[in-house]
């Protein structure tokens, strides 16, 4: 199988040591510093996440890329800190531990708009932004992973801000069948 369709979760971690060995910086409005790890995804992604967010601004949309890729050890940062200031439900909910996710992939990005102030937040969905890219992602490859409604199924909150790519293809049926890519791995 593919890697860019490949189910990556608790159940399905990747290896510690795995890095993608296509990371490129993106090239599209971004807030972190210039050489940040957050700003690289995969080049296929990176390429894609571009052209979506291009298409976007024909329709008046300003999409900023917040975090991509993240190593191991930065989502074990990451993990740690916020099991720290917020507790074990709330991490469980939106925290993957290192290996769990899917920034460690470089196929994953948070995205987020002005009108929220550049925040990972649910009123995300609500602005011009969210809905736009929940409509227009699929045609550029991504998928909406963690969906409202099938937080039992994903394991994790609705998470508006996060797109996954997964090649055209795929997210274009994940989107029509509105199947999470844990529903389309166990048929
Ligand atoms: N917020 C998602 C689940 C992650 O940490 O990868
Ligand atoms: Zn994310």
């Amino acid at each position: 199988m593919d890697f860019f369709c490949r189910l990556i979760n608790r159940e399905y971690p990747l290896e510690r040591d795995y890095i993608p060995d296509d990371l490129i910086p993106c090239d599209f409005p971004f807030a972190a510093a210039e050489h940040a790890e957050k700003r690289l995804l995969r080049s296929t992604a990176a390429q894609a996440a571009k052209a979506l967010i291009e298409y976007g601004k024909s329709f008046g949309c300003s999409l900023y890329g917040i975090s991509g890729y993240r190593s191991y050890a930065r989502q074990q940062e990451i993990y740690e800190k916020r099991l720290a200031q917020a507790g074990p439900l709330h991490t469980a909910r939106y925290i993957a531990r290192p290996g769990e996710s899917e920034h460690q992939s470089g196929l994953a990005l948070d995205l987020s708009c002005p009108a929220v102030s550049l925040e990972l937040e649910e009123s995300f969905a609500e602005t011009g932004e969210g809905r736009w890219l929940a409509a227009y992602a699929p045609m550029f490859g991504f998928i909406l992973r963690y969906p409202r409604g099938k937080e039992k199924i994903t394991g994790y909150a609705w998470e508006p801000w996060h797109i996954r790519y997964v090649g055209k293809s795929l997210a274009l049926y994940l989107a029509l069948t509105g199947m999470t890519l844990e529903e389309y791995h166990r048929i």
